[in-house]
């Protein structure tokens, strides 16, 4: 059997069940209920047959029963009503007189405390009193006071139904009207209960829709999006259960993509990395070889092999640290070493370490800022090493007589910071390549750069919650910019 069927005829069972002794329990309530009302109606309109027959006869006359006039009485009642039974009793219950055959009488002292609630009328109907045929059974009954001179002397009691009653019960049950009753408790119970089965069918028939769609989606394994005729908004925890899993299965889907293109790049990146480290170290490798395989050549000649295969070295070293550096910033559990210092101190340091190189060249480093004592919050060796490589890219790409400008403008909330030239600018279709790593135009020379230290740089201000900016235009120049969170120097 599917789950969810088993989840239906659990429910079905259960609600069988409750309906059955619910139903059970009613049809008992009734018909207990009917007998009291039944027996309520009889003493109630019976009520007074004891007052009015005392009323109509003298049973007593100077304290002894008048026997012709009580069994004339009796024959009268009970020709009336037959289920009527007369006895006088004495002012305490005890039995005096009757006109029922002698030996059928078997209880000498009926109880009076329920003739005393009756006549106090304080006691909702019935009350059950003693029969003096059937000792042990309460039956409804009617009493009245017979008095002389003022004086109770006896009491005229008439048990309703007598012997007779016995029939009631069984009466009630032949009962046209009960039965009838019995019969619509059964059809509504019955009604009900179909009525249930067919909210539980349309009820679990949803959920049945998502445990079909979840098993088609683990037989797939858990690949592509869980599709479902859930409501927007969700209506009820049904639609809610299914917006999760509608959810989940896209995050896992997302997640299943997220981890492909990771893997696709990291491929990419491997594939990036040999390349280029395969390159500098077979030109170092192939000069070194010629040195020793060559045994004639001049010292000159040498030299020179050597000093190339010492440039190599010296880029291969530079790759693999710029690589160690990248990788170090893109591990997750780096954050800057937030201190505040003086922006222009640092500005300053590094024009001055490039001052020489660029002079030679006829290259003209200016800093341009309104407020030499602007302080920013950062890092400062990480924003050193950004100011670095935009400096290094710059010198190499400004001409002879070329100038860089190092602007700084700031307010009371962010510090920009801009490192400009007028060199030979970057076509605008390389602009959204120039961040990735090992990304070069052909147009770069093969030897001079590793393509990681933009990446670098996008890294390190990211790591800021800033964002690099470049502007460039071909043969005219290029400026990269980027702000960091101004801070009032302690003075
Ligand atoms: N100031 C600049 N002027 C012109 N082109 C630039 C400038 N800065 C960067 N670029 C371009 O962006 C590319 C990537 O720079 P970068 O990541 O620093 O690598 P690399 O300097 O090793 O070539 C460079 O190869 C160059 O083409
Ligand atoms: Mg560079």
């Amino acid at each position: 059997m599917k789950p969810l069927s088993r989840l239906y005829a659990k429910l079905a069972l259960a609600m069988l069940l409750l309906f059955v002794s619910l139903g059970a329990a009613l049809i008992l309530v009734v018909n207990d209920t009917s007998e009291m009302v039944a027996l309520e109606i009889t003493q109630r309109i019976n009520r007074d047959i004891a007052l009015h027959a005392a009323e109509d006869m003298p049973l007593i006359s100077n304290g002894t029963v008048n026997e012709t006039a009580l069994k004339e009485l009796a024959h009268h009642v009970m020709f009336i009503n037959p289920i009527v039974e007369v006895y006088l009793l004495g002012p305490r219950g005890k039995v005096l007189s009757h006109a029922l055959p002698y030996e059928s009488v078997l209880l000498q002292r009926v109880d009076m405390a329920p003739l005393q609630a009756f006549l106090a009328g304080e006691q909702a109907l019935p009350i059950f009193g003693d029969d003096p045929r059937s000792p042990g059974q309460r039956k409804v009954f009617s009493v009245s006071p017979i008095l002389e001179n003022g004086a109770t002397v006896a009491y005229l009691y008439t048990v309703l139904n007598g012997q007779e009653v016995q029939g009631l019960r069984e009466s009630l049950q032949d009962s046209y009207n009960l039965q009838v009753g019995t019969a619509n408790i059964i059809g509504s119970l019955l009604v009900a209960i179909a009525a249930g089965l067919l909210v539980f069918a349309v009820l679990t028939r949803r959920l049945q829709q998502l445990v079909a769609a979840v098993r088609t989606y683990r037989e797939g394994s858990f690949r592509g999006r869980i599709e479902l005729p859930t409501r927007q908004p969700a209506r009820d925890e049904v639609d809610e259960l299914g917006h999760a899993i509608v959810d989940m299965s896209e995050r896992i889907e997302n997640q299943f993509e997220a981890l492909q293109q990771v893997d696709n790049t990291r491929r990419e990146l491997m594939a990036n990395v040999s390349h280029d480290l395969r390159t500098p170290l077979s030109s170092m490798q192939g000069y070194l070889e010629t040195i020793m395989v060559k045994p004639d050549l001049s010292d000159e000649e040498r030299q020179n092999y050597l000093q190339t295969a010492y440039k190599h070295s010296l880029r291969l070293n530079q790759l693999v640290g710029e690589l160690f550096e990248l990788a170090k910033l893109e591990s997750s559990t780096v954050e800057p070493d937030w201190e505040q210092f003086p922006l222009m101190e640092l500005v300053h340091d590094l024009v001055q370490d490039y001052e020489l190189q660029a002079r030679e060249r006829g290259i003209s480093i200016a800093v341009k800022c309104e407020n030499v004592d602007i302080g920013v919050y950062a890092d400062i060796g990480l924003i050193h090493r950004v100011l670095e490589n935009l400096l290094e890219n710059a010198l190499r790409h400004v001409a002879k007589q070329g100038e860089i400008t190092l602007r700084v403008r700031g307010d009371e909330h962010k510090v920009w910071i801009e490192v400009a030239d007028n060199g030979d600018g970057i076509a605008s279709h390389e602009i959204p390549y120039i961040f990735d790593r090992f990304y070069r135009p052909a147009s770069e020379e093969p030897q001079t750069g590793t393509g990681l230290g933009l990446a670098i740089v996008k890294r390190i201000v990211e790591l800021h919650r800033s964002q690099v900016q470049v502007s460039s235009e071909l043969d005219k120049g290029t400026a990269f910019s980027f702000w960091l969170p101004y801070s009032r120097l302690p003075a």
